[in-house]
């Protein structure tokens, strides 16, 4: 599947977003080690931090759909440029190995970051 392909079905996922509060819709896909695409949207709650991320629904359903590892994921909002995954999501992405992130750039194009350049460090050395 193409960076294009990834961020195509991320997009189509955002359009199923629950975004009452804020308003910005957001649509993940991440693709499994098996090669399936799992996707999500952001799901809002009236207590503002119950909300879950679109990345976190994504990765979620690609976890409890028997994946251990994921290879690349893509974030977008129909509702913003460019969306960057927030500091949390970084840090689902690095517990399941996410390599590396696709975006949408100024243009609409894809553009991808690894998810090193996103989250160095990241905390998962000990386990
Ligand atoms: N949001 C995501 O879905 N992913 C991110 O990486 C950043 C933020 C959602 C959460 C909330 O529903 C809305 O965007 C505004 O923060």
């Amino acid at each position: 599947m193409t960076d294009q392909e990834l961020l195509a079905a991320a997009l189509a996922a955002s359009e199923l977003a629950y975004a009452r509060y804020s308003k910005l819709r957001v649509g993940a896909a991440v693709i499994g080690a098996s090669g399936a695409v799992y996707t999500g949207a952001n799901v809002e709650n009236a207590a503002y931090s119950s909300t879950l991320c679109a990345e976190a629904v994504a990765i979620g359903h690609a976890i409890a759909s028997g994946e251990r590892a994921l290879e690349t994921a893509a974030v977008i909002s129909p509702d913003l440029t460019s969306i960057f995954p927030c500091g949390q999501c970084r840090q689902r992405m690095a517990e399941f190995d996410v390599q590396r992130v696709v975006m949408e750039g100024p243009d609409g194009e894809p553009v991808s970051h690894t998810l090193e350049e996103l989250l160095p460090g990241s905390f998962t050395d000990w386990r």
